[in-house]
């Protein structure tokens, strides 16, 4: 998908179409808005006279089209909502909604005027970024394996017309690094939806490998002999059931940007099939666990993004990957072992994977690097999904300044987090019988939470924060009817938008 900025007014282009946003009409008033006056003179009074007739509202989700007398293509209208909820969230799905809208019906291009995207609450920088990720995330699909496709959007431009011609030159750069982090989740969402026959853990290694050379990162792949002579015992661990998908451990290091200085880890899990292994999972949405790499896989997207926009500080990406499936060389419940850092992980439930693949993680990180901070992603826990949904993020931290720049990056990048509590109680529960820890409390209590307090065991004093992602990282027929148009079915990329943002803007520590 390409957007451009174009100086012209939207109905001037010889696009497919050129889609206006509205704002709901107030009760009680049905002044015909001022923003559509152009494109209802262009119809001849037809916008108007449906606006009288209450066929267009404003409503959110509402996409209207109208065909132009003059044969230059189609006019769109989409719904923006009450003006006093309008946020450049609203333009977000708004742009998604017109792109997906016309998906299959013979609409290669569409012009966005400018204009009808911005208000008082949402900057015209922040309405063209907006539009940038609709547009990009939204017309999003994963097709490798369809064999027939019914054609959709690939153009897109961004209209500014008289009034905001001025800003060309920052407006086209709002739109071109917006650009360069939504062709980023592009890749990382294809990555992620791949099933794990094709994704296994070389595979993902293999993937960090071709980026490091591309965009000029050291990678390091460390397989299962290395990995046991380092004393990775959680990771082999996890891995020993898959003969055939042995586990992997990969670091890729970006060197850091012009102001160097700070260094940032990001550890991600990467386990490519979650059968639950010897405490297997029920067969019902199992396939839905192709997708529980997708913490390793946003690592290796935020690297990608951190090494294009060259941001400030030296970033280490750690994927952690494994495949946890059953066999007779499964680990199993009752088992104990050794992560890297010496800590004894008791194993209750061999579904409580993905924290013990990440204490190796963590572990290496912190005593490799001494990082500034370290920030993981995962989906590890169906209580997140319970607690906070499929749109929102939990965050778990032991420092409050990397909690607080976390959520003002979710934010601005539009991905949800939410701060959850992280404390003694949580500690006490994960405390180990057998071993220092143990990786299940048996009985469900604040699952995502004791979840964090076992993973806070492998970073010491370190700042940390765990992005649990179990929910927002896909989407699925089921739960697709309420996302935003931006997520379609499939990996969403969760955490890439959000973490770059913080690699960009992080204040510096002291
Ligand atoms: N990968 C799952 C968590 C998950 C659930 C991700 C739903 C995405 C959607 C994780 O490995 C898991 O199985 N967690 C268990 C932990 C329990 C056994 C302590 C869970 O949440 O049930
Ligand atoms: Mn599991
Ligand atoms: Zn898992």
């Amino acid at each position: 998908m390409k957007v451009q900025v174009d100086r012209r007014d939207g109905l001037a282009a010889a696009a497919d179409v050129t889609a206006s946003g509205v704002f709901e009409r107030p009760e009680k008033d049905d002044t015909f808005p001022r923003s559509l006056q152009k494109e209802d003179e262009l119809l001849h009074g037809v916008i108007k006279a449906a606006w009288v007739r209450k066929e267009v509202k404003g409503k959110r989700k509402e996409l209207t089209v109208f065909h132009r007398p003059d044969g230059k293509g189609r006019i769109a209208i989409i719904g923006l909502g009450p003006r006093g909820k309008f946020t450049a969230d609203t333009v977000r799905r708004a742009a998604a909604e017109v792109v997906r809208g016309f998906k299959g019906k013979g609409a290669r291009t569409v012009a966005f005027r400018m204009s009808s995207f911005v208000a008082e609450t949402v900057r015209p920088e922040a309405a063209a970024a907006a539009l940038t990720d609709g547009i990009i995330l939204g017309s999003y699909e994963f097709v490798k394996y369809q064999s027939t496709s019914e054609g959709g959007v690939e153009e897109a431009s961004i209209h500014l017309g008289e009034e905001f011609g001025r800003d060309e030159a920052a407006l086209k750069k709002a739109v071109s690094d917006q650009a360069t982090v939504d062709d980023v989740v592009v890749w990382t969402r294809d990555i992620a939806n791949l099933p794990a026959d094709t994704a296994s853990p070389q595979r993902l290694a293999d993937e960090a490998v071709r980026l490091g050379k591309e965009v000029g990162l050291k990678v390091t792949v460390f397989d299962e002999k290395k990995l046991a002579e380092m004393g990775c015992g959680g990771i082999l661990a996890v891995g020993s059931g898959s003969v055939a998908h042995p586990p992997r451990m990969v670091v890729l290091e970006y060197p850091g940007g012009a102001r160097r200085g700070r260094t940032i880890a990001v550890v991600g899990k990467g386990i490519t099939f979650d059968s639950g292994g010897i405490s297997i999972k029920p067969a019902l949405g199992m396939q839905e666990m192709k997708f529980d790499k997708s913490g390793a896989v946003a690592v290796l997207g935020i690297l990608r993004a951190a090494a294009t926009l060259k941001v400030p500080p030296r970033v280490i990406g750690v994927m952690c990957c494994a495949e946890n499936v059953p066999s007779g060389t499964s680990y199993r419940p009752g088992d104990v072992v050794r992560s890297y850092n010496g800590k004894t992980i008791e194993v209750i439930n061999t579904d409580a994977e993905g924290r013990v693949v990440l204490s190796d993680g963590l572990g290496y990180v912190v005593k490799q690097y001494h990082p500034d901070e370290v920030i993981d992603l995962a989906t590890l826990t169906g209580a997140q999904v319970v607690a906070l949904g499929d749109d929102t993020a939990g965050l778990m931290s032991n420092d409050e300044k990397l909690a607080q720049g976390l959520l003002v990056a979710s934010a601005a990048s539009g991905e949800p987090l939410w701060h959850m509590p992280l404390t003694d109680y949580h500690r006490e529960i994960v405390k180990g019988e057998v071993g220092d820890v143990r990786n299940s409390a048996e009985i469900p209590v604040a699952g995502m939470l004791t979840a964090a307090a076992f993973l806070e065991t492998f970073v010491g004093t370190t700042p940390w924060a765990h992005l649990d992602i179990a929910g927002p990282a896909y989407t699925t027929g089921k739960t697709r009817k309420w996302q935003p148009a931006y997520q379609n079915v499939g990996a969403t990329a969760f955490g890439v938008r959000l973490v770059t943002k913080y690699l960009e803007t992080a204040p510096p520590r002291g």
